[in-house]
């Protein structure tokens, strides 16, 4: 099904082909306007064709002349109602009402909700989350774990294969530190690993960093451990599987508790593969010995004095870093994994890494650059602009912050919907709560800082979760107060036109295939999230000036129900793309 937008744009193509001729147009040719007053859509290439055609023929061509030519072409009396040229040559389209609800009932009782599958279905890989493993997951891997998700989710909806991978960092000198800590304090570990416990990751972070910069004897012994544990001694490795797992349990609670699927695959899987990588890149002359160290020059990097920057692949003393290994797990996502895209989420100031490795990778052949992609986010920062802390200056544990947010969404649902059961506030807590922690981030476009404020993120009307969940809730009570389920009318024969209010909600519900176009294009759930709000605030000028229920009229009756059901559905499926559970009552 091709969406009312779509449809009206290759009728529209047609025209503006015919003028042009074999001029190439480059502007769209059908936009929405963005004054009501201009009708539903636009069609502005009228002025680039006529400045073309004026280049071309040495004479004034004028736009309004073009925009009349089109005009006599046009054949979408379908769909719309006589165009209008208007200005220097903008033709202007205002829907019809019949086609414009016919749409959208079509739509609305589509599964897919009018949104096709893609045609070419790919392999995904979504490299997200990725925790560092020595330390309990904080608000720093908020951003990273649910925009991720997300996009892992809008993938699997447009019908790709996605895998869905969690890089961690689970190898690397502060591992030394962490198993001479175990050794030296958990004795019984090395003999017997499966009684190890960590209570407090943290805690024990801190602990063994304490001894680390108080004592030299345990920095040497911490050197000796990572040298035991690179060079595979058998009971190092044991401790560190265990430290490794026991450390994975906590980011998978996290993971669990957010509704997040994800599978573990750290930095020392590549292990084996960072030698050959470094090899390879030496004898292919990509990487030359500079300092001491092995690197890849590339053009235009260049360090504060305007010399050539490397991009170091081997440190002087032998051992390898962060960018060999992600050229190692890139060679093994695309000739093992298979994968034909690869879309790395995290934080933007790691840009300029995820720009090398994509060029050395294809340098050598092992993918091609434009199949890789990095969303980079900014900050998450408190009410008061700085890096959100806790009140003390630490950095909030994840945990912690997931608990107060169903705590906090538990008191606002006592209150907004007194009487309900335990059981119900239980699951509000847990939906509006967590899922209001989702939606405060993806509801800002992913690049930029954003202020994470307790309140904002509660508050019941404007963008937010709770906004979009009571909206939905309102059609779901809809269905218990009339006793019928709203969604069960979508084979209904129309949707109602008679006002305003309606017309504009229907409008609504008809672009979210186009909307879903953008946020699938430029992987920006912000543009969905934001979309939503105005169909819930499109829904609730509807529900203030359309009586529903106490209406004589039960076919409007009928219709009016009908288009809230429409509404819930596209909430409903609005919000499962970020991962936010609907709720029948708030
Ligand atoms: N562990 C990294 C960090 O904490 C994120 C890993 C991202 N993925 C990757 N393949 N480099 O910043």
């Amino acid at each position: 099904m091709k969406s009312l937008l779509a449809q009206l744009r290759d009728k529209v193509s047609l025209a503006v082909n015919a003028v042009a001729g074999d001029i190439e147009i480059k502007g769209s040719i059908l936009v929405p306007s963005q004054n009501p007053k201009f009708g539903d859509y636009q069609c502005n290439v009228s002025m680039e064709l006529a400045g073309k055609l004026s280049k071309a023929s040495g004479e004034k061509v004028n736009p309004r002349q073009i925009a009349t030519a089109i005009m006599e072409k046009l054949e979408v009396a379908e769909f719309s109602e006589a165009p209008e040229i208007a200005g220097p040559g903008f033709i202007n389209f205002k829907l019809k009402q019949e086609a414009l609800a016919d749409y959208a009932r079509q739509m609305l009782r589509d599964d897919r909700l009018g949104m096709a599958k893609t045609a070419k279905p790919e392999r995904v890989l979504v490299d997200f989350s990725g925790p560092n493993l020595a330390k309990e997951m904080h608000v720093g891997h908020l951003r990273s774990t649910i925009i991720g998700d997300s996009i892992a989710r809008f993938m699997e909806f447009e019908g790709h294969d996605v895998l869905r991978m969690n890089h961690v960092g689970d190898w690397g000198t502060q591992f030394g530190m962490l198993i001479q800590y175990i050794r030296e304090t958990r004795p019984g570990a090395l003999d017997n690993p499966e009684s190890f416990e960590i209570a407090d990751l943290e805690d024990f972070y801190r602990e063994a960093k304490k001894r680390f910069d108080e004592s030299d004897d345990f920095k040497d012994a911490a050197r000796r451990a990572v040298v035991d544990l690179q060079s595979g001694d058998k009971a190092t490795l044991a401790v560190w599987e265990v430290f490794c797992e026991e450390s994975l349990k906590h980011c998978h609670e996290i993971y669990g508790q957010l509704d997040i699927k994800i599978s573990d695959r750290g930095e020392s899987a590549y292990n084996d593969m960072l030698k050959t990588v470094v090899e390879d890149l030496k004898s292919d002359g990509k990487a030359v010995q500079t300092e001491g160290a092995w690197g890849v020059f590339l053009d235009g990097y260049k360090n504060k004095e305007d010399e050539p920057l490397p991009t170091i692949v081997q440190k002087s003393d032998g051992g390898y870093i962060y960018a060999t290994t992600d050229l190692a797990a890139i060679r093994y996502r695309f000739a093992e994994q298979k994968t034909d895209k690869l879309i790395y989420v995290t934080d933007a100031r790691q840009k300029t890494h995820f720009d090398q490795v994509f060029e050395i990778s294809e340098l050598m052949d092992w993918a091609p650059k434009d199949s890789m992609g990095h969303i980079g986010f900014g900050m998450m920062l408190g009410k008061d602009g700085k890096p959100f802390k806790t009140r003390t200056g630490g950095t909030v544990k994840l945990k912690d912050l997931l608990v107060e947010a169903e705590s906090r969404a538990d008191i606002l649902a006592r209150e907004l919907s007194p009487g309900l059961t335990e059981e119900e506030y239980k699951e509000i807590a847990f939906a509006a709560g967590l899922g209001g922690v989702k939606y405060s981030d993806l509801s800002h476009s992913v690049g930029t800082d954003y202020k994470f404020d307790w309140d904002k993120m509660l508050a019941t009307d404007g963008n937010t979760a709770i906004y979009i969940l009571m909206t939905y809730a309102r059609t779901r009570g809809l269905s218990r107060k009339a006793g019928i389920d709203v969604d069960s009318l979508v084979d209904i024969e129309s949707l109602p036109v008679g006002s305003e209010q309606e017309l504009k909600l229907i409008k609504k519900l008809a672009s979210t295939p186009d909307v879903w176009q953008g946020v699938v294009s430029d992987l920006a759930p912000h543009l969905l999230l934001n979309h939503l709000y105005e169909v819930a605030r499109d829904f609730g000028s509807f529900w203030n000036s359309c009586p529903i229920l106490k209406i004589e009229d039960e076919e409007l009756k009928r219709s009016r129900l009908a288009l809230a059901g429409g509404v819930g559905r596209v909430l409903k499926w609005g919000l499962s793309m970020v991962g936010i559970k609907t709720l029948d009552k708030l």
